[in-house]
């Protein structure tokens, strides 16, 4: 196969932004028998990439470097490439703003990057999470004002990824892909597309009902986490087992789903996209009042988890002068990833140190964290909160020294000296 840039048009795809959601397209791209151009911004990521060192935990450096051997991929960070693409797709961020609102700005200055270049025919497909409407209202307005006389026709698509970062059963190609096009061509060209990478891809009717089914899947999972964080408080203070409610709740066959307690919501999709769904109803000039109280509840279940570890701190005689000492076990958002964005832990560590506790922490697959480095277990405290069930972190040398242990993960409630939330 020939380079990406100067393969055959049909068969060539650009993925805009070479993040969690961009690489493993582009791999499973691949795999489909795509040439795949990442189109990517940063350029310390384009250099990592183009040395095969793949900057995500679901991407091995075996496989980025196998694709670039075949020359079935090529990182770049000229938006032109995209020009040589009979597919494009925006894999870029969607966060939120200071004030916690939908910030665009990458999603549209990713969009003003590219509409110059992209050759007529193109299918352009977003992928990034955003609120109903923002296809029509903000990629194809943006694209119509700025691509060049040449691309007379363009087609558009909205096909949200629903990728979930270090599942080994759920990936791009045996998750069901939801697709909305912009008209009948669209669709059919996006439908296309998705089939030939994906096993099942299911149609909507518009763009708006694919970008509002995605918000829903996660403002769904916010919700009911948020409702088993406020039952787990509730059964404490009760002195009731939550776990045991939650595992005999589930024995029902149906209409009960089993969500667990924890730190709090982490990630860039469950403790971000619920808010583009409030900020669209306050759009509209309605309340997602629910959504919203979920949210106050999951911002304020790390500082419940602080209090309930000071208070278990609280038996132990630091002698005089000394604060707290509170060694915090695992501070990526989920076990197996060491993504730190949007982890809950960060709001932890901030509520301990407000109450006058000092902090360390540890995580083997964080090397370093909010300008600190990590410690060792060896670490001298007055307790252990187990925040995200990291591999290779060992509980049992703290047991073993009496430092009691706080387990918001339920691993390691059947060993002593082991509290759960
Ligand atoms: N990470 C997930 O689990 C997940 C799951 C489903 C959906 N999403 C959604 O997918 C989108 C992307 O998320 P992500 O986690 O992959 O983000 P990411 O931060 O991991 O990757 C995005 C990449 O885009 C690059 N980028 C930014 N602006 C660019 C531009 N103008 N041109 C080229 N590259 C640019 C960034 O440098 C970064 O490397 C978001 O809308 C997110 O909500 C994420």
């Amino acid at each position: 196969m020939t380079n990406p840039q100067t393969a055959s048009p049909d068969k060539t795809l650009a993925i805009v932004g070479q993040g969690y959601v961009g690489l493993p397209l582009a791999m499973a791209a691949v795999d489909a028998g795509w040439s795949v151009i990442g189109i990517e911004k940063s350029a310390g990521r384009v250099e990592q990439l183009k040395a095969g060192s793949s900057p995500v935990e679901d991407i091995s450096d075996e496989r980025l470097a196998k694709a670039i051997a075949a020359k079935k991929y090529l990182a770049s960070n000229n938006p032109a490439d995209v020009s040589a693409a009979l597919v494009v797709t925006i894999c870029v961020p969607t966060p939120l703003d200071d004030a916690r609102n939908p910030d665009l700005e990458l999603l549209e200055s990713a969009t003003k990057d590219i509409a110059p270049h992209l050759a007529d025919g193109t299918l352009l497909v977003s992928e990034s999470t955003s609120y109903p409407g923002t296809l029509r209202d903000v990629i194809i307005p943006i694209v119509n004002s700025l691509k060049s006389s040449n691309a007379k026709e363009i087609f558009f698509a909205s096909a949200p990824e629903r990728v979930n970062p270090g599942d080994l059963v759920w990936d791009q190609k045996n998750t069901p892909r939801l697709v909305g096009g912009i008209d009948t061509e669209s669709l059919n060209r996006a439908l296309a597309f998705y089939n030939s990478i994906c096993d099942s891809v299911v149609a909507t009717s518009t763009p708006e009902i694919a970008e509002a089914a995605k918000i829903l899947e996660n403002t769904f999972r916010l919700v009911n986490i948020s409702l088993i964080n406020e039952f787990t408080q509730l059964c404490s203070a009760q002195g009731i087992n939550v776990h045991e409610v939650i595992n005999a709740a589930a024995t029902k066959p149906y209409g009960f789903m089993p969500f667990r307690p924890g730190v709090g919501i982490g990630g860039h999709c469950i403790p971000v996209d619920p808010l583009y769904l409030t900020w669209w109803a306050r759009k509209g000039g309605q309340v997602a009042s629910l959504v919203e109280r979920s949210d106050e509840i999951s911002t304020q279940m790390p500082i419940y988890v602080a209090e309930r570890a000071l208070g278990i701190a609280l038996g132990k005689s630091p002698g005089p002068g000394r604060a707290k000492r509170v060694l915090i076990l695992g501070v990526a958002y989920k076990p197996g990833v060491g993504d730190v964005r949007e982890t809950p832990v960060s709001a932890l560590r901030t509520a301990l140190i407000a109450r006058g506790a000092e902090v360390a922490w540890i995580d083997p697959l964080v090397p370093a964290w909010e300008g600190t480095e990590p410690v060792t277990e060896a670490w001298e405290c007055d307790v252990a909160i187990v925040a995200t069930n990291q591999p290779g972190m060992d509980v049992n040398s703290l047991l073993a020294r009496g430092v009691p242990i706080l387990d918001c993960t339920n691993n390691y409630g059947h060993l002593a000296g082991v509290l759960l939330l």
